[in-house]
């Protein structure tokens, strides 16, 4: 079965516990993207695990999973999580099971017979191991780095340690040589990340993800929210001076994205006065400082009022894109 998540930009099916990514329509590709795709294509062709790095909102979980409809094979997905210990990753014993078999052919005498054998189960990293699938692992660095320990062997020797199958002689898995595997963090001074041990950054090709262009972030917007582009550019502006501004607001794609949408569904438009609209852009870039008041008024939202000023037409107004141009280049 395909789902198709509004929120998302990627189609994927699920069996089992596979997930078989599908492309979407709503992928945006531009010059910015396709030469992502394209290295991270290569190195995961010529063997090497491919690491997106970057910010918050930037798209990596997204290129991730569209890199994996480039590849071709099924997909496992794992999160990294603070709580996982190796086990999360590779599978345990859960328990013994005992079998009994009666042998009662011969009335008068009976014979029993028991055996305990340990239940082995595999989770993810091992499953994808054995069958060569592609591994996402995102967010891998919210896992502790000794959780992580056990994908050194598997990324350099390819053998996977499982001690816990050593009594069955399964110490030692080899890893299909289809395995491969794909990696997403955030930087460390995240909260809630983990520093990564050098030896596994190592053995991985990490290609930093920053923002996007603004033509990528435009189409983007554009895409996802299916807001005129000369008004889904008035918001990216908007959202780009306030990452240029001195207080560096942190927003990432999602943001405009967010505010495109609601205009879109609400049929509205982004202009200045508009109080709802400022309403909308106050609520969804809200930050940390958007507290701090000056004479009873929030210094944020003044701010916010400003940006609006100088890039968006006044209510009313009959637009253009000559008369109110963008500083992302909208054809007419
Ligand atoms: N190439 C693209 N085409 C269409 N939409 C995209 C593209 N890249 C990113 N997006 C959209 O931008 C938003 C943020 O992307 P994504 O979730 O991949 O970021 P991220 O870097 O993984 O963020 P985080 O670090 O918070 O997990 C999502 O809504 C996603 O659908
Ligand atoms: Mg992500």
């Amino acid at each position: 079965m395909i789902k198709k998540n509004t929120l998302s930009s990627t189609n994927y099916a699920v069996e089992d516990d596979l997930i078989v990514p599908e492309a979407s329509d709503q992928f945006v590709v531009t010059s910015y993207v396709k030469e992502i795709m394209d290295r991270a294509l290569v190195y995961l062709k010529v063997g090497y695990p491919v690491h997106f790095a970057g910010p918050s909102g930037t798209g990596k979980t997204t290129l991730a999973f569209h890199l994996a409809t480039q590849w071709g094979r099924p997909v496992t997905l794992l999160q990294g999580n603070e709580e996982f210990v190796s086990s999360d990753l590779t599978g345990k014993d859960i328990g013994y099971r005992k079998s009994s078999v009666v042998d009662n052919y011969i009335h008068s005498v009976l014979k029993t017979e028991e055996q305990m054998s340990r239940t082995w189960v595999d989770n993810r990293l091992t499953t994808a191991c054995r069958n060569g699938d592609l591994l996402i692992y995102d967010e891998f660095n919210r896992s502790k780095a000794e959780t992580n320990n056990v994908l050194l062997s598997v990324l350099s020797e390819g053998i996977l340690n499982l001690p816990g199958l050593r009594g069955a002689g399964e110490g030692y898995l080899d890893v299909h040589p289809n395995f491969r595997a794909i990696f997403t963090s955030n930087p460390e001074e995240y909260a809630g990340t983990h520093k990564t041990q050098d030896a596994l950054m190592d053995r991985m090709i990490t290609i930093n993800v920053g923002h996007p262009d603004r033509d990528t972030e435009l189409k983007i917007v554009h895409a996802r929210s299916e807001l005129d582009l000369q008004e889904a550019a008035y918001i990216v502006d908007i959202v780009n001076e306030l990452r240029g501004n001195d207080i560096q607001t942190k927003h990432g794609l999602r943001a405009g994205i967010a505010i495109a949408r609601i205009l879109s569904l609400q049929g509205l438009k982004p202009r200045m006065g508009d109080k709802l609209f400022h309403n909308i852009c106050y609520d969804v870039l809200s930050m940390e400082t958007a507290k701090i008041q000056r004479a009873g008024q929030s210094v944020f939202h003044e701010m916010i009022d400003d940006v609006i000023r100088q890039i968006c037409p006044p209510i009313g107004a009959a637009v253009s894109a000559k008369k109110f141009p963008t500083k992302i280049k909208v054809a007419e």
